[in-house]
């Protein structure tokens, strides 16, 4: 994919991806390369309406409509945005992505983790990240964090304790199975400890 770069940032609700995804953006502006950042669900015009019904639908969603939406989100953002970024060479930084998708509907809403990550395969035709960083956190500490920032939350930040921790586990587990692909760091660390562990391991790809 010529010179592009695919990260994707994972971890639970309240574990500090956006502020990492920024200040590795920053530093990657600074080295000279052009960044696009972006996120799932809501990374296109699409994206937003899918976002909002996902998120903030009064009600219930079945479980594998749930799943299709973030699929659908996921199809329209990598044809229209996130593949031609890479195709132009950019760096794509992008908050969540198919990791996501297992670990939240496969775990966190028990369906077969399998069958949702073929839906997000067959949405992207595949696609995969360079690099994927996890940052990992407690469930109960995360949502200390998510107290102090929410006046309210949105339909999966809801979700009880037990998800979360499931959710947790499987992003894990994700790793373990390709650490390759992985850079787990831990959450609890101050920001600029973990900002300089994400560019050590980005600074390798360049
Ligand atoms: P996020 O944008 O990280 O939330 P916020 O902007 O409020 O910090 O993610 C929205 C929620 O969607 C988050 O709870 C995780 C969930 N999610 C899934 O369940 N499956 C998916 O495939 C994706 C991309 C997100």
């Amino acid at each position: 994919m010529s010179g592009g770069l695919f990260i994707t940032f994972e971890g639970g609700d309240g574990s500090g991806k956006t502020t990492q995804a920024e200040l590795l953006g920053a530093w990657l502006v600074e080295a000279g390369r052009t960044v696009v950042r972006t996120r799932e669900p809501g990374g296109t015009e699409v994206g937003v309406e899918v976002r909002e019904i996902v998120l903030h639908h009064r009600g219930d969603i079945a479980p594998r409509a749930e799943a299709l939406l973030y699929a659908a989100d996921r199809a329209h953002h990598v044809a229209t945005l996130v593949r031609p970024a890479l195709e132009r060479g950019d760096v794509v930084i992008q908050d969540r992505y198919v990791d996501s998708s297992v670990a939240y509907q496969g775990a966190g809403r028990v369906l077969d983790p399998d069958a949702v990550r073929g839906l997000s395969e067959w949405a992207t035709e595949g696609l995969a990240p360079d690099l994927t960083i996890l940052l990992d956190l407690d469930a109960d500490v995360a949502r200390t964090r998510l107290d102090s920032a929410r006046t309210r939350y949105d339909r999966l930040e809801a979700e009880a304790s037990a998800f979360h921790t499931r959710v947790r586990a499987a992003f894990l587990a994700l790793a373990e199975a390709e650490p390759s692909r992985f850079l787990v760091v831990d959450a609890s660390l101050p920001v600029a400890e973990i900002a300089a562990a994400i560019r050590e391991r980005v600074a390798g790809l360049l």
